[in-house]
This record gives structure tokens, sequence and C-alpha cells, in this order.
């Protein structure tokens, strides 16, 4: 059996206005009448697969098993963090969490704002993924890239994976995280690189042995949150006591780019990290380019996303040609399609102002 483990604690900025603080972009209905954390957890339901484990902050505690109940998912334990400290710590007390019952369980870590519209294809993926996990490999699921995009960490391959082959384990040479935008484009035209899906499958025992390796300063602090939780309203909630002494560090630099026992999955399906404004509209352009939703109305645009979101505002556009628009009762976004990934920093400098 598999045990997904779902993260669930980031608060997406980069899709403010409609992600806040307190109701980050994966509760929301982004696309489709499910949010993105529910379809992750109905994507992770077969024989297969164990109830989840779900790791997320003490602000969303209520929305998840509000959205777990909905969605008729029962998850097998939910981790609260005091404090969010990024995937590290999250998959490193998921796992420590696992191993008190059973040190050679098998988990599969998956972020809960992942667009992967076909769970049949991507579950077969995972099945071909778990004899190189059962050898003691971390395996990482590769996806062709079309464009050199910088958010995401990139996967190198001895070889390219030939196209429509049946999806089987690779060794790799290389994990890179967020390369510059130089280094994106020479990795794109090199051929021999995969985007990593930021899912992971690996047995309990081996990512403990890679932290151990790999950022053992990790592991005290984390345990000592765990030995000290308390059971409250069917959530465990992390002691905050030793959890403020972890450092805050993803995945990708404290234990990917360092470890030297990964293998490569490809998935060939569509997939796709909501980050910003544009992969949404990527994800719901029609085939002039134009992505509304809500009450809107577009005239003459091209390339363009238009929503209204939760308060109805009408949004109407005309002649335009590679802009975002997003309109919530008490803020709008007006961007260059082009330049969604500085929202982040936008909602910083509103921060700032207080
Ligand atoms: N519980 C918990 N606690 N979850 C967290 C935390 C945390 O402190 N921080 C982030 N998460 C969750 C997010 O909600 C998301 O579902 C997932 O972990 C990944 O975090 P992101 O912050 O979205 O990572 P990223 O997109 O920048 O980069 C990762 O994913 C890319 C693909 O989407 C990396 O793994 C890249 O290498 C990868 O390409
Ligand atoms: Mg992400």
């Amino acid at each position: 059996m598999i045990t997904p483990v779902l993260l669930c604690g980031g608060s997406g900025t980069r899709l403010w206005p409609l992600s806040r603080k307190s109701y980050p972009k994966q509760f929301s209905a982004l696309m489709g009448a499910q949010s993105l954390f529910q379809a992750s957890a109905l994507r992770l339901e077969g024989p297969e697969f164990a109830a989840p484990l779900v790791i997320t902050g003490e602000e969303f505690r209520f929305i998840v098993s509000e959205q777990l109940g909905a969605a008729g998912c029962a998850s097998s334990d939910v981790l609260i963090e005091p404090k969010g400290r990024d995937t590290a710590p999250a998959i490193l007390a998921a796992a420590l969490h696992l191993a008190a019952t059973d040190p050679e369980a098998m988990m599969l870590v998956a972020p809960s704002d992942h667009v992967i519209p076909d769970a049949a294809a991507f579950r077969a993926t995972v099945a071909a993924a778990l004899p190189a996990a059962e050898a003691g490999r971390l395996v990482t699921f590769g996806i062709a890239p079309d464009r050199a995009e910088t958010g995401y960490g990139y996967l190198e391959l001895d070889a390219v994976p030939s196209a429509g082959a049946a999806p089987s384990p690779a060794p790799l040479r290389a994990f890179v995280e967020k390369p510059d935008a130089a280094r994106a484009a020479a990795m794109l035209a090199e051929g021999r690189y995969l985007w990593n899906a930021g899912i992971f499958l690996f047995k309990v025992s081996s990512i403990l042995e890679a932290f151990r390796a790999h950022a053992p300063d990790l592991i005290a602090p984390v345990q000592a949150a765990l030995d000290g939780a308390k059971r409250d309203l069917g959530f465990t909630r992390l002691d905050a006591g030793p959890w403020a002494r972890v450092q805050p560090i993803s995945i990708d630099y404290a234990v990917m780019e360092k470890a030297d026992n990964l293998s490569v999955v490809p998935y060939s399906g569509r997939w796709s990290d909501l980050g910003d404004w544009a992969s949404v509209w990527r994800e719901t352009a029609d085939d002039t380019g134009v992505a509304l939703s809500g009450p809107t109305l577009a005239i003459d645009c091209t390339n363009t996303l238009l929503r209204s979101e939760a308060g109805g505002q009408r949004v109407v556009g005309i002649g335009l040609d590679d802009i975002v628009a997003v309109a919530m009762p008490d803020a709008v976004l007006i961007a260059h399609k082009s330049r969604t990934q500085e929202v982040k920093a936008a909602v910083a400098a509103l921060k700032a102002e207080g």
C-alpha cells in the first residue's frame, strides 16, 4: 500500500487576489467544481492507496477537514504545522510519523495545487515507479518541458526519453532546482532534461536515510515536535517549541539536489502547477487564446485572461492582448501576462504597506 502525503501548506501568493493567506489557491475551485486540494486527494484513491496523510498549517485545518468531508475522502491523519517551514520539514515530519507504525511504508508525496486531469494515467505511472522505490530509490516524476520555466526543478537524464515509450524508472544524473533564465534556456535546448513535477515516491526508510545524509540538523527538532505533538479535535498538532527551531528549506534544496540515488519516471499526461495567472490562462484558454471565468465579456481580445471571482463584479475587456485581469470584491489585479510571476512581489509590497 502507498500512503499519499498531501502537502497543503503553501500560501500561493502569485495567484493574488484570489489566493489569500487565509484561503490559499489549493482550496479554491480554480478549474471545475472541486478545489485543487480535493482533486489531489481523489486522484490518489484506489486499491493500491491507503488513506492520505495531510500536512497543513494551523490556519487551514478546518478548511482541510471540511473539503475532505465534502469530497467523501477520509484522511488517515492531519498533521498541523504551527508555522510553515517549507517542504523538507513537512515531508520529514510525515516520514517520522509513518515510521512509528511502519518504517518500510511507501509514501507518495504530492502537492495539493496541481492539475493532472488524467488520474488513471497518473496512477499507472505511480505503479510503474514502485519497483524502483521498493529498491530504495527516491523516485521523481518528470514532465517534458515546453518552455524555459525558472519556477521549476529540472531533472537531468542520460538520454532523451523516447516519445510514447511505456513509463519506466531511469537513473538521474542531476537535479537542478529553479535555475536562472539562461540556464533554463540551455537545459531546454539541450533536450536531456525534464521538469520535476514536485511529486515523489519513496520508502519511509529511504527518505529518512537521505535526511540523515544530507540534512541531519532537521531531524532532532522535527522528531521533538512530533514527540510533543497533541491530539486535538482529530488533528495531530506538532509542538510549536521545537518546531520554531526548524530551519525552513524545501525538499529540493535539502535533499534532492544532493542525493545520488534518484530515479525519474516520465509522465506524459497533462500536468500543470497552477503557480501563477499565466499558467491558469494556459490551462483554461479557448482556441482563440481567451480564458474567461465569471461575469466577463471579451471583445477583440487575444491571449487574455479575464476572471470575476466571488463577488460578481462584471469585467469587460476590449482590444486586449497578453493581459490578465482578476476582480475580487475588494481587489483587482491587472497585469501583463508575461509578468504574472511578479504578483508575489506586489503582495509583499502591499503587506509592507500594512
Ligand atoms: N505542509 C506544508 N508546509 N506544505 C507546504 C509548505 C509548508 O511549509 N510549503 C509549501 N508547501 C506545499 C505547497 O502548498 C505545494 O502544494 C507544495 O508544497 C510545493 O510547494 P511550492 O512552494 O508550490 O513549490 P514550487 O512549486 O515552488 O516548487 C516545487 O514544485 C515544482 C513543480 O510544481 C519543486 O519541487 C520544483 O522542483 C518543482 O518543479
Ligand atoms: Mg508549486
